[in-house]
Parts: C-alpha cells; sequence; structure tokens
C-alpha cells in the first residue's frame, strides 16, 4: 500500500477501506507517513468528506493508536464531557469539579487550543507546576482517590489525534465533520470512561456554523458513542457569540472560578448546568434534571465544588493558590477599551472574530511550535441583547504589546453587530441530541 494512491483516490472522491484506513493512521502514528502526506489526505477529506464506515473506521484506528484505558477497578460510573470548541470556552473547568464533588468520577481527556477556540489543557497551565502528562496509572489514580484526572495526550492515549490534530491547527483543516467526530471520539473512547456527554457548539464562533450541519455532527458522534457501547448525548449550544464574558486563558480561569463561587455570568451557567444535568443522569446520580439542578446548586454554595477544584490543581501538580485568590493568576499588563461608536442594542458578537482577536494578541498558536500568552484576552462588558449608548465601553483589551492590542481593537470593533432596535432573546442551550 501506499500513501500516495490513497491520497489520490480519496482526492478523486473514492471511499477508503477499512484496512486503507489502519495503514494510514498506523504509519502516520509511528512517522513512517510524513506530516505533508496527512496535510494533502486532511484537505482531500474536506473537499470530498467520509462515509459514516470511514468515519468510524479513522474513529476506532485513532483510539487503537495508543492505550485504551480499562477503569472498570474503579467503581460507579465514570462520565467524559468534551465541547466540539468555542470562544470562551472553559466549561470543563467548571463543571468538571461540580460533577466530581457530587462523588460521581470525571476522567477526562483533554486538547490544547483549536484553530481560534481555546483549550483545556492551556488554560490549566496557568496554576504553576500543573500537568496533564500524567501516567496511566497516575490518571487511574487520581480518578480513584479525588475522583477527577483531566489528562493530556502524552498518556499515549491516541497519540495518533494528537498528531492530526496538531497538524489539522495549522492547515485550516478543522472544520471537517468527520475529521472531529473521529477525533472527539478516539480520544472519548480510549479513556476509559462509561459515559460521555458532548457540548457541539453551533454558530459564528464554531466550526460547525449552521445548527443542521452541528446536528449532524451530534448525531454522527452519538451514534458512534453508542454503537461503541458507551451512554453517549450530545447537547447543541450557542457559539453565535463568545461564552461568558472572559475570552484568553487567565482571564477565562478566573471566570470558570467565579462561577465556582456563584458569580459567573448567566449563559456560561447554563450551559454547566445543562451539560452537568445529563452527566449526572447518566451516571444515575440525578434521576431528573430539577433534580441535578438542585444538586450543583448546592456544592457551589456550600463550597465543594471549589474545594474539589483546588484538590484537583494540587493532585496534578499545580499551585492551587488562585483558587481562592485569583489575582495571582497572570494579568497583562495593559488594557485598552473598545467603544460603541453608536447608541443601540447588541445584535450579535462574531465569536470567531474575537477568537482571532485573542490570537492575535498572543493567546492562541499560529504554528504547531508556538508559545502562548496566558495573560492576554478579552473581556466582553456588553453582551448580545444588551442595550448601549454611544461612547461606552463593549469591551475591555488586555494585552502586552501596543502593535497586537491595536490589531485584535480592529478585529472587535467589527465583531460587534449593534442595530436601533431590541435584540430577539436566543437560549443558549438550543437541542438535545440522545
Ligand atoms: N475538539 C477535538 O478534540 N477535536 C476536534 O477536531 C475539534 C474539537
Amino acid at each position: 500500500m501506499r500513501m500516495y494512491d490513497l491520497i489520490l483516490k480519496k482526492k478523486q472522491g473514492g471511499e477508503l477501506s477499512t484496512d486503507e484506513i489502519r495503514y494510514m493512521i498506523e504509519g502516520f502514528t509511528e512517522g513512517s507517513i510524513p506530516d505533508y502526506q496527512m496535510s494533502a489526505m486532511t484537505m482531500a477529506i474536506c473537499f470530498r468528506g467520509m462515509t459514516p464506515r470511514e468515519t468510524v473506521d479513522l474513529t476506532l484506528a485513532m483510539r487503537d493508536s495508543g492505550d485504551v484505558l480499562d477503569l472498570s477497578g474503579i467503581k460507579g460510573v465514570k462520565v467524559d464531557k468534551h465541547s466540539t470548541g468555542g470562544v470562551g470556552d472553559k466549561t470543563s473547568l467548571a463543571l468538571t469539579p461540580i460533577i466530581a464533588a457530587l462523588g460521581v468520577p470525571v476522567a477526562k481527556m483533554s486538547g490544547r487550543g483549536l484553530g481560534h477556540t481555546g483549550g483545556t489543557i492551556d488554560k490549566l497551565e496557568c496554576f504553576d507546576g500543573f500537568t496533564t502528562a500524567l501516567s496511566e496509572e497516575q490518571f487511574a489514580g487520581n480518578v480513584n482517590t479525588i475522583g477527577i484526572a483531566i489528562a493530556g495526550q502524552t498518556a499515549n492515549l491516541a497519540p495518533a489525534d494528537k498528531k492530526l490534530y496538531a497538524l489539522r491547527d495549522v492547515t485550516a483543516t478543522v472544520d471537517q465533520m468527520s475529521l472531529i467526530a473521529s477525533s472527539i471520539m478516539s480520544k472519548k473512547l480510549a479513556s476509559g470512561s462509561d459515559a460521555i456527554v458532548l457540548d457541539v457548539k453551533t454558530g459564528n464562533g464554531a466550526f460547525m456554523k449552521k445548527l443542521e450541519d452541528s446536528r449532524a455532527l451530534a448525531k454522527e458522534m452519538v451514534s458512534i458513542g453508542t454503537m461503541a457501547g458507551k451512554k453517549t448525548v450530545a447537547v447543541i449550544t450557542d457559539m453565535d457569540q463568545p461564552l461568558g464574558r472572559a475570552v484568553g486563558n487567565s482571564l477565562e480561569v478566573r471566570e470558570a472560578i467565579d462561577t465556582l463561587r456563584g458569580e459567573g455570568p448567566a449563559d456560561f451557567k447554563e450551559v454547566v448546568f445543562a451539560l452537568g444535568s445529563q452527566m449526572l443522569m447518566l451516571a444515575g446520580r440525578a434521576a431528573d434534571e430539577k433534580e441535578a439542578r438542585a444538586l450543583m446548586e448546592g456544592v457551589i454554595e456550600d463550597g465543594s465544588a471549589l474545594d474539589k477544584f483546588a484538590q484537583f490543581v494540587r493532585a496534578q501538580g499545580g499551585d492551587a493558590a488562585p483558587v481562592y485568590d485569583t489575582s495571582l493568576l497572570p494579568v497583562a499588563g495593559k488594557t485598552l477599551e473598545v467603544t460603541a461608536k453608536e447608541s443601540g442594542y447588541v445584535h450579535r458578537i462574531l465569536a470567531e472574530d474575537i477568537g482571532i482577536a485573542c490570537m492575535t494578541l498572543g493567546g492562541g498558536r499560529e504554528t504547531k511550535e508556538s508559545a502562548i500568552d496566558l495573560s492576554v484576552g478579552i473581556i466582553l462588558e456588553k453582551k448580545n441583547g444588551d442595550a448601549v449608548s454611544d461612547g461606552e465601553v463593549l469591551a475591555t483589551i488586555y494585552g502586552n504589546d501596543d502593535a497586537k492590542m491595536q490589531a485584535a481593537y480592529e478585529k472587535i470593533a467589527h465583531a460587534y453587530e449593534i442595530a436601533k432596535e431590541p435584540a430577539a432573546f436566543v437560549p443558549v442551550v438550543r437541542e438535545y441530541i440522545f
């Protein structure tokens, strides 16, 4: 078999066999298929697509590229959660300690930022010393003892996806349904959890911009999960504006901590509670959504979710002091305000542009090797539906470099759409796919 022939076949719209997909993923993982051939293949997939059978084969080949964890020794239904990627999406940071504080074990694999969207691992690195490079024993041990572990792909879980994810990030090949579905589900199937809740974003800042595409992605992932014997549910949530008010690593960590203290923004809390309810119901911890929500409110009010977050940060080598004093988080030295040029109501905040503005500030990666600046970002002072007066502050930029901040300013000013008439309310949770 030759990778050249497989690229040609896909370029011409052909369907790759199970063996061809295995050959490609095994060769890419061990290094005999180079990045440039795999990049050509992913671009061909972007143009030609994959059948549901090819997508399942790709998922299973990536799952089997490394270890598949067996967490059956840990009692209780282990739940995992994953987002398709959004702007301001710090959901895992608040959600996982809430669920773990309720006694439901969370075994999660996370990624780094992808394209214009942020990643959980980058955010967690705001805590000095924090690592997601856990061995299989540490991962399972932490789930067992403190009820929560978040691993990166260094633990030899789905290494093919780790390599492919980094390549797609810098070759404009992220936003393809089969590539997203197989990327997410290969990790989820490798990490040993029993149940999976998927947060499928829809709208301008998501990889799937149209609701029908997000729905198709959700259905595809739920069917892969179910076929692999895992209870899987997807929640489609809004990404037509960034989630919450904070965009940028340390600012998002602060907002997640505020939420664990009961002080977070309403749209963010709603996404956390919608996903959390599904996790608690899948785990058999709550009978219905009403009970699940009451339980989650309880662990926020009594401080146990915040304490669980600190315990988790410490267990993975991090300094947990910022959990109780967010002023210790890295923060950029300069600020710049974006002000309204007219009065009216905010109708849309182009989330992708806000994500790109954050990357411009240094908060995301331009190449696989780029280092990111954890301290930069944007606080959205106004969100969809808010009334604004001419000259009022729409957003505050936190940066370390005047030229980058000016470039971000232009993007953010353009991202806000303001009109005279009040804006219709759009719920942040759109649909559930079971
Ligand atoms: N999240 C992932 O893990 N993979 C993707 O392809 C997109 C979002």
